[in-house]
């Protein structure tokens, strides 16, 4: 053949192809392999056929907002709750019985044992301005036991035999003498678990700690702190810590649960919310300044879910935590405006979005560029110094800064977006802005985000996606057609909600089939996270959650181990058309696949997510590839309940790995119901 004949050939190939897989976007995917693979068409004409397309490499990260009781009595390892008398009325434990919190709830005055005296909260000499109260007690008479105080903790404190526990507390004894002080750890039938005393000697704020063994495994005990003379003592900072902390971090996170996320291998994590940042009501918003800096000089106050938020776990924690799992930062912070549920307005309309007053712009601007040098700048520097004091003199590496979340498109936030952005962009070029569209995946502020995000040139903007399983396989072909040379997407939200809001295996393959369109798509697609994270099973403000917990257990979810699967099977490279399966399943797709090589170990994966009744066989031809390995590891999460919950019973649905044998053509059968990782050494 002719060079001239090869050439019009190939060209008539090309359109022809190219013209099959443009009609075929609107199809959806997952139909057959040629029907199914249109934009991975595309693609494999337009590369070399052993070359994958780049794809982003932290695509899969984690989303910690403190909702559901995440933070204080949860993932923060305190186990003092209310520890500075914090607590107001305007906190409610809104989702539990309602009722109005003071500086009281979780305390109770102890004059067991015949004492007696009073109790008062005082605000008059603070350790800190922004930590106003404390309790004062004045014993007239200590009786057999001592009089003080006794915290129940969140749900009570679980201790472990054989642990140690931190207790530190501030006083400032009021009395001109010294005063026997006891701690202990015991059970409502005062059965002691470990025990200590200290002498209050100072006339002036001290810090007192000391070390708590305990004697038992309790799973819901109380902290009593008594004075065993006549004296008056102001009290402030009741806190009591496992020694053993996730990486034994000071005021640090509590390590089963921060190790569950740790073990998603999370590639980024986005912090501190949701709704929770812009707050509800301008006086509400999350402002990182206030949760820096030592635990008693922090500024608590009510979060968006209504219950109190301690700040322990701030932005240095924040960061640390993030160093420590190996997670790039992405820190969100307000536009500048407040959510526009503001007010009760919650799900109903959207009245509520307040902006921070134009002559208030220019400090709200320099707070957000502060939060760049705390995390980057050097020592030198007044907020590098200040990270630095922390105990982290390195700079925190922060890449991403998201600027907003789910906000109203109003007038009123693009102008604030707007300052906060150019100011990032000429002072912190460096720095990449991620954006927002709106609360959904399609209405009127998505619009509308998306036309602002064009108009301004966001790097990245995030959608956020609460949808039925139904809707999230009839969405695999949602990124094949967006624009490439526009802003790049953070799936910054996602869940599959099924009935009732139940974490089913059902929900978990909705997730992995739309999780298998990212990668394809993970050109464009930079980030993604599930939400929310975690839940307290106690205190849920929100279903379905990723992980939920008690005390002493964890009860991870079908929907957990997919995302786990998925973010310790990244890939860098995505490779077209080498998993087909032929045939449909009742009117509906119901098989999903994708193929990422890892370019740094080399190993080619396969994902296989199947919602079929009945095993399908999947042809997987990996010619394109160099010496493939003859055995891989292959990882199945199926189990029986599709609509059950899985959260209820952990062990139903758990991921299984086995060994495959492979070549470089072979057949798989796909169980029904399942999702499955094959990962396959290659050279
Ligand atoms: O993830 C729970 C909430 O859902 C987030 O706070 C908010 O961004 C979204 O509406």
């Amino acid at each position: 053949m002719n060079k001239k004949l090869f050439f019009t050939l190939a060209v008539a190939l090309l359109l022809f192809f190219s013209g099959e897989s443009l009609l075929a976007k609107t199809i959806p995917s997952g139909l057959s392999k040629n029907i199914a693979n249109s934009a991975e068409e595309t693609s494999r004409i337009n590369q070399p056929a052993n070359d994958g397309k780049k794809i982003s490499p932290h695509l899969f990260g984690i989303f910690f907002e403190d909702i559901s009781y995440a933070a204080d009595g949860g993932l923060y390892a305190e186990l003092i709750q209310n520890r500075s008398f914090e607590y107001s009325p305007s906190d409610i434990d809104h989702w539990k019985d309602k009722s109005r919190w003071t500086p009281f709830t979780a305390w109770q005055f102890s004059t067991k044992g015949y004492g007696y005296g009073t109790i008062s909260v005082e605000s008059a000499t603070p350790i800190n301005k922004k930590n106003p109260h404390y309790m004062v007690i004045d014993v007239e008479n200590a009786g057999q036991e001592g009089v003080g105080l006794i915290n129940s903790g969140f749900d009570g404190i679980t201790i472990k035999k054989g642990e140690n526990y931190i207790f530190s507390v501030f006083i400032k004894n009021l009395s001109g003498k010294a005063i026997p002080m006891r701690v202990s750890l015991k059970d409502k039938n005062d059965k002691i678990f470990a025990q200590a005393e200290f002498t209050a000697d100072a006339n002036d704020w001290k810090k007192y700690e000391l070390t708590l063994a305990a004697n038992a495994n309790v799973d819901s005990c109380n902290l009593a702190l008594l004075a065993k003379e006549k004296g008056k003592l102001a009290i402030d900072m009741v806190s009591l810590f496992p020694e053993n902390t996730f990486k034994n971090r000071e005021n640090g996170l509590r390590a089963d649960l921060a190790q569950v996320i740790a073990d998603l291998k999370p590639k980024f994590m986005r912090f501190p919310g949701g709704c929770l940042v812009h707050g509800d009501g301008l006086g509400n918003m999350y402002r990182w300044e206030n949760t820096i800096g030592p635990v008693e000089q922090r500024l608590s106050q009510r979060n968006i879910w209504n219950y109190h938020q301690t700040m322990g776990l701030g932005y240095f924690e924040y960061f640390q935590f993030c160093e420590d799992m190996g997670a790039k930062p992405l820190p969100v912070v307000a536009a500048a405006v407040s959510c526009q549920n503001s007010g009760g307005t919650w799900r109903i309309g959207s009245t509520g979005q307040q902006g921070i007053p134009l002559n208030e712009m220019d400090e709200y601007i320099q707070e957000v560029l502060d939060l760049i040098e705390y995390a980057n700048g050097p020592v030198t520097s007044t907020w590098g110094a200040k990270r630095a004091a922390a105990g982290h003199p390195q700079p925190f590496k922060l890449e991403y800064v998201g600027v907003g979340n789910e906000d109203k498109q109003t007038d009123v936030f693009r102008k604030r977006f707007q300052m906060i952005y150019d100011a990032i962009k000429a002072k912190h070029p460096e720095i990449t802005v991620v954006g927002t569209v709106g609360p959904n995946p399609a209405d009127e502020d998505y619009r509308l985000g998306w036309a602002f995000a064009d108009q301004l040139q966001i790097p990245i903007v995030d959608e956020h996606m609460y949808r039925s399983p139904d809707w999230f396989w009839g969405n695999l072909n949602r990124y094949d057609s967006y624009n490439r040379d526009s802003s790049k997407v953070y799936v910054g939200e996602f869940a599959a909600h099924d009935v009732q809001r139940k974490n089913t295996l059902r929900s978990a393959l909705a997730e992995a089939a739309f999780m298998t369109s990212l990668e394809r798509n993970g050109d464009i697609v930079t980030m993604a996270s599930y939400a929310p994270m975690l839940a307290n099973k106690n205190h849920i403000s929100w279903n379905p959650d990723l992980i939920y917990f008690t005390n002493t257990d964890i009860l991870l979810t079908a929907n957990y181990y997919v995302q786990k699967m998925f973010s310790n099977n990244e890939g860098s490279e995505y490779y077209s058309n080498i998993i087909s399966v032929l045939g449909n399943n009742e009117g509906q797709v119901t098989f999903a696949s994708s193929c990422v090589k890892d370019g740094k170990t080399g190993d080619i994966i396969l994902k296989l997510v199947s919602r079929a009744d009945t095993p399908r066989n999947a042809d997987i031809d990996l010619s394109v590839f160099g010496k493939v390995s003859s055995e891989a590891e292959c990882t199945v999460l199926k189990g029986k309940p599709l609509a059950e919950n899985t959260f209820g019973d952990p062990k139903q649905v758990v991921p299984v790995k086995s060994t495959l044998k492979t070549t470089k053509k072979f057949t798989y059968e796909v169980p029904r119901h399942s999702l499955t990782i094959i990962r396959i050494k290659s050279n």
